[in-house]
């Protein structure tokens, strides 16, 4: 779907989303949180935050910062804490600043995924980890073949219900 398309689709959406989408959004990421180290690493960048249920979900295992990310400003305005927003294949974010890129059913209706699986790499420290779900309708083999283009090593793959889970460490 065209980014313009998919803004106009959520903001519209935004009241309703956490009422419809939190129960099943919320076992996905806390599946995808329990395979991350303890402490999590920081900052966070949770890239197509949505309306932040993962920051509230987190809120008591973040030691640091948590950036939430999103294309569509209705979303976005739900959530609480540090904001910006942001298209996932070209973030406003500087190389190397996060510890986690945590990215939730956010990659959507793509045709290649590689772009913003590089950009993902690309903001990450080296000793960083990406924890990323895809539903499973998308195409998980461009998945699979992307994060491996942008040097990622897939260190858990997790079934997440709709979703498909990977846990990822950048290349070294
Ligand atoms: C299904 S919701 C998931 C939201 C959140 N991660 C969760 O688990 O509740 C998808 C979100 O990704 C955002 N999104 C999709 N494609 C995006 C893109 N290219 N750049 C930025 N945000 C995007 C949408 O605006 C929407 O808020």
């Amino acid at each position: 779907m065209h980014l313009i398309s998919l803004q106009r689709s959520y903001d519209r959406f935004a009241p309703r989303y956490d009422e419809i989408f939190a129960p099943q959004q919320t076992p996905k990421i806390e599946a995808l949180v329990g395979a991350l180290p303890d402490p999590l690493p920081t900052p966070v960048l949770d890239l197509g935050a949505g309306t932040g249920i993962a920051r509230r979900l987190l809120a008591d295992r973040l030691s640091g910062p948590l950036w939430a990310i999103d294309a569509s400003r209705r979303m976005l305005e739900r959530a609480e804490g540090p904001r910006a927003l942001g298209d996932l294949y070209r973030l406003p974010l500087r190389d190397g600043c996060a510890g986690l890129a945590l990215s939730v059913t956010a990659l959507l209706d793509f045709v290649d995924p590689a772009p913003a699986l590089a950009e993902m790499a690309r903001v990450l420290r080296p000793d960083g980890w990406l924890a990323l779900s895809v539903l499973k309708i998308e195409a998980i083999a461009a998945v699979q073949s992307g994060l491996a283009a942008a040097g990622f090593e897939v260190v858990r793959r997790l079934d997440l219900e709709q979703d498909i889970g990977f846990v990822c460490r950048p290349g070294r």
